[in-house]
């Protein structure tokens, strides 16, 4: 049976803190190897991994006062994190003063349960709190369900650009969103 997230649920959304980052590295890795596993190879998996997910890297990557962290936790277990980066964007996005939202995810078993949709409004509540007009995101051209879900929030394609997976060159949209 499909769970449902409600918000009279115990549950905490919040800023990560350094404290998070063995919590979060191993949500982070898990739901990243989960969702893309099963469409890329595993020598193209094992690399893009070891690179993006140690536990010096994270650390580094929330320490960097231009990023954001949000978790959301159920029950004092951690089920979802998004990071948002206010980075130069790439040419596509012509309002400089906008903020990339990096990385979206939710442990499956919360899949269509709703949470993800109250992951996304803190994050963007965040983003109007801290002054940025419009949020943008790269999502691969084979993720459906993603884009399915940043469409809901009214999300729309205005470029793309390649995400080197491994050896593989992927096609990534960018999305944006008014804020
Ligand atoms: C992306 C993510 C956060 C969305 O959360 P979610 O709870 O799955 O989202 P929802 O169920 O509310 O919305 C997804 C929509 O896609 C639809 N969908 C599901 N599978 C689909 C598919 N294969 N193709 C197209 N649409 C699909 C669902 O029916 C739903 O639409 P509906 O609400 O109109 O029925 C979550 O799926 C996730 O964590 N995925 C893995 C990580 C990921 O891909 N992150 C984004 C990286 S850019």
């Amino acid at each position: 049976m499909q769970r449902k997230f409600t918000k009279e649920m115990r549950h905490t959304l919040r800023h990560a803190e350094l404290s998070d980052a063995e919590t979060l590295l191993e949500l982070a890795a898990r739901t990243y190897y989960e969702t893309f596993s099963p469409v890329n190879t595993p020598e193209n998996m094992k690399a893009y991994m070891e690179s993006a997910f140690t536990l010096p890297l994270l650390q580094e990557e929330m320490r960097d006062p231009r990023a954001i962290f949000l978790l959301v936790e159920i029950d004092g277990r951690l089920c979802g994190y998004a990071k948002l980066l206010a980075d130069k964007p790439p040419d596509c996005i012509t309002d400089q003063n906008a903020i990339e939202l990096v990385r979206f995810y939710v442990d499956r078993s919360w899949h269509g349960s709703g949470l993800a949709s109250t992951l996304m409004e803190v994050c963007l509540d965040e983003a109007k709190k801290r002054g940025f007009k419009t949020m943008y995101l790269g999502v691969w051209e084979r993720n459906f369900r993603a884009q399915a879900f940043y469409r809901k929030w009214n999300f729309v394609r205005v470029g793309e650009h390649v995400f080197q997976m491994g050896d593989d060159p992927q096609i990534d949209w960018w999305m944006m969103l008014e804020v």
